[in-house]
Order: C-alpha cells, then sequence, then structure tokens
C-alpha cells in the first residue's frame, strides 16, 4: 500500500472562511430593506434576494434561472428590461423610477442598477431597488392639496370678487345715477317737486342698501373659514348660492329654475357646500355659453327630490352633456376640455372631495334626455345624493 497525504487545513480553512462569508452576504442581501437581483443579457435571472421573491411569490430558487418574462407579465418586464438593457450597453450605472402592478395595487421603486462581471466573464446588471410608493402617494396629496389652495385662493381673490360684484351693482349704480342726475335736472329748471324729491331719494337709499347687502354676501362667503360646521338649512344656502351667481347667469340668458319645496336641515359647513354648488353651476354655465344657436333657450334647474331613502340635490343643463368617454374622468384632478385660460380641472375635484370627503354624502353624474316646455333637451344631471338618516326637519 501506498498513500499520499496532503496537508489541507489550509485550504479548509479557507472554504469555511468563504462559507461564513457568503453566509453572511446572503444573511444582509435576505434582511435589508431592498429588492435586489442580478439579471444577464437574455434576461434570465442570476439572483434575486427573498425579498424580490416575496415580491413576484415564488420561491428564490424557482426564479433564478428562468428568463424575466417567465416570471412576471410581459409588459412589466419589459418595462423593466429597457433600463437593464441600458445599463447593459452603457456599462454606467443608472438610477431610475419604475412601478410594479398586480390586480390591486400599483407600487412604485426607485432603482439604482450596475454593471457586474460575473467570474465566467457574463455580464450582468445589478439591480438595487427600494419600495417609494408611500412617499408618491404622499407627493401626490401634497400637489394636489397644493393646487387645491391655489385654487381657492385664487376664487377668493380680489378680481373675481370684483366681477362679480361689478355684475351685481351694474344696474342699481345705474338708477341711482339717474335718480340723482334726474332730480338735480329737475331742480335746476324747478320743475321738482318735494314728492318727487323724497321719492327719488327713497329709491337711491334702498338701491344702496342692496349694494350694502351684496357686499356682505360676498364678503361673509369669502372670509368665513373652512372648519365651521353647523346645522345648514339647505333651501337657504342654495338661495345665497343663487345670489352669488344669478347676474352672472342672466348676463348669458341662463334661466336658472329653482324648485325646492321642503325645508331640511343637515350639518356641515355651508361655505364648502356652497363652494361645491357654485363648481357645478359654473360648468353648466360653461357649457351654455358655447350654444351659439339663435333663439335656444337655456336653462339651469336645481330641484330638491326625495326617495326612499334619500334627498337628492340635482343640477341639471341642456347645454348637451358631457362627453360619454369623460364621464369618468371629470372628477379627477386636472381633467379638463376647456381651454387653459379658461379651466384648470380642480373644479369637480374639489366638489367631491367635499361631497364626498367633508359632507360624506354621495355625488353622481348622467347625461339626460328631458322635455320643458314642449321642447326636448339634452345636457348633464349632477345629483348630490344625502341619506335621509343625516337630515333634520329644524
Ligand atoms: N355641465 C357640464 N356640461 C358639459 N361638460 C361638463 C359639465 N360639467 C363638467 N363638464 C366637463 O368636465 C370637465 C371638468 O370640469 P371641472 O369643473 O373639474 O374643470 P374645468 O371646468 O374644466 O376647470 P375649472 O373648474 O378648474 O376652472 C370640464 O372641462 C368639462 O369638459
Ligand atoms: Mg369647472
Amino acid at each position: 500500500m501506498f498513500g499520499i497525504s496532503t496537508d489541507i487545513t489550509e485550504q479548509k480553512n479557507l472554504e469555511n472562511k468563504i462559507l461564513a462569508q457568503k453566509h453572511f452576504l446572503d444573511t444582509i442581501l435576505d434582511n435589508v430593506d431592498a429588492f435586489i437581483f442580478m439579471k444577464d443579457k437574455n434576461r434570465v435571472f442570476r439572483y434575486v434576494n427573498s425579498k424580490v421573491a416575496e415580491l413576484f411569490q415564488l420561491p428564490a430558487d424557482e426564479i433564478i434561472g428562468k428568463v424575466d418574462t417567465d416570471i412576471i407579465p410581459k409588459e412589466v418586464a419589459d418595462s423593466f428590461w429597457e433600463s437593464d438593457l441600458e445599463v447593459l450597453t452603457k456599462l454606467e450605472k443608472i438610477s431610475t423610477e419604475e412601478y410594479f402592478e398586480d390586480e390591486n395595487t400599483k407600487r412604485y421603486y426607485w432603482s439604482v442598477k450596475i454593471p457586474y462581471t460575473l467570474e465566467d466573464n457574463t455580464p450582468t446588471v445589478l439591480g438595487f431597488s427600494s419600495d417609494i410608493t408611500l412617499l408618491k402617494q404622499q407627493e401626490d396629496e401634497l400637489k394636489a392639496k397644493d393646487r387645491i389652495l391655489y385654487h381657492q385662493a385664487k376664487i377668493s381673490t380680489m378680481g373675481e370678487m370684483i366681477e362679480n360684484i361689478a355684475h351685481q351693482w351694474r344696474q342699481p349704480l345705474t338708477l341711482i345715477s339717474s335718480a340723482a342726475t334726474g332730480t338735480k335736472l329737475k331742480n335746476e329748471m324747478q320743475i321738482l317737486d318735494n314728492e318727487e324729491l323724497i321719492e327719488n331719494m327713497e329709491n337711491i337709499n334702498n338701491q344702496a342698501q342692496y349694494l350694502s347687502n351684496t357686499i356682505e354676501d360676498f364678503r361673509s362667503f369669502f372670509l368665513s373659514d373652512n372648519y365651521n360646521i353647523k346645522k345648514v338649512n339647505i333651501k337657504n344656502s342654495i338661495e345665497k348660492t343663487s345670489t352669488l351667481i344669478k347676474d352672472a347667469f342672466s348676463d348669458l340668458n341662463i334661466n336658472f329654475v329653482i324648485n325646492i319645496e321642503e325645508e331640511i336641515y343637515f350639518k356641515c359647513n355651508e361655505n364648502l357646500f356652497i363652494q361645491s354648488l357654485i363648481n357645478i353651476l359654473n360648468n353648466a354655465k360653461d357649457a351654455l355659453k358655447e350654444i351659439n344657436e339663435l333663439d335656444y333657450d337655456k336653462y339651469v334647474f336645481l330641484d330638491l327630490i326625495s326617495d326612499e331613502n334619500n334627498y337628492i340635490i340635482k343640477i341639471t343643463d341642456n347645454g348637451y352633456g358631457i362627453k360619454d368617454e369623460n364621464l369618468e374622468k371629470i372628477f379627477d384632478p386636472y381633467f379638463t376640455t376647456k381651454h387653459k385660460s379658461q379651466g384648470t380641472g380642480i373644479g369637480l375635484y374639489m366638489t367631491y372631495q367635499i361631497i364626498i370627503k367633508h359632507i360624506k354624502t354621495e355625488i353622481e353624474v348622467k347625461n339626460v334626455e328631458f322635455e320643458y316646455k314642449d321642447k326636448t333637451y339634452k345636457g348633464a344631471c349632477f345629483s348630490i345624493v344625502i341619506p335621509k338618516s343625516n337630515i333634520t326637519f329644524k
């Protein structure tokens, strides 16, 4: 018998050391809060850590060795591959935003991808991604809030206020000035009798009173705070809404037909409630403004109706309605079909937020065809649905 023995202690030690290091690395890779993967130029996964396995809902060793399209839907895989390929061709590190969507959620990732060459010279891309969905949501919410604030600030600016007031002041101002000049003229011609003088002065005073009231309406609307929740008489709120917009409507020959019989109350912030109605009414006005047909009678109806469980505020116009393909989008922020200078697309988004989140009721929209005074019309119909359980009668 002849034997040769070699001392492999050192080799063994080295092996153990490597194993320990690999274990150390695996522990880190599997516990770090990031998705780590490695892919080669054939789109085959060479490595995934346990977070990736969890995300794709497969054990890691069933993913490794497979092509990405076998694991995830092709469109998603293709979109990931776009930046992977860029790394492989340019051999440069890139950072990019990606998303992954399944049936119910869409998640965003911030990914850093670097070129990495394996021992056998296979070029691969090594990626690290972290989930930034929450950040994205917060960012979007902040953006939306900012825009709303901006819009609220915009509508409360002096410019618009003055425009609205100007509508309402034109007529009384004309009356005041003609009463004053008429009185003066008659006095100069010495044909002014006492009775007429008093009548004219009273007239001027009445008009001035009216001016003072309208400015008060605007002042209280624009200046009152948004947190004040109290029991609100729906009929009153709608009358206030009407005073704020009626002159702008009549300038465009729009008939505003209000039909409310019952006096009902519900708790809300009246100002926001009025704002949400104004946004709907302004859109009806915008739609009707576009109609140039001669002799077309323009209408906006506001009705309060009820069914078994709800009271419903219905606002219907005869402005031909909303394109069917847009019906789903009109409550989205920034959705508008108007020219940039005319619409930001925030009006109905704001209304929706107020009705759903603040007043906690529902809003629905549909196109309707209806008859009025023997004519058939088409238009949009918005319904604010308030459950009877939220309503009181005094
Ligand atoms: N009564 C309506 N008739 C026809 N289209 C409407 C009506 N109401 C809303 N729309 C459509 O819905 C879109 C979104 O309305 P929204 O009030 O959110 O934005 P906007 O009016 O375009 O702009 P903003 O209100 O911010 O000035 C409008 O651009 C319009 O296309
Ligand atoms: Mg609008």
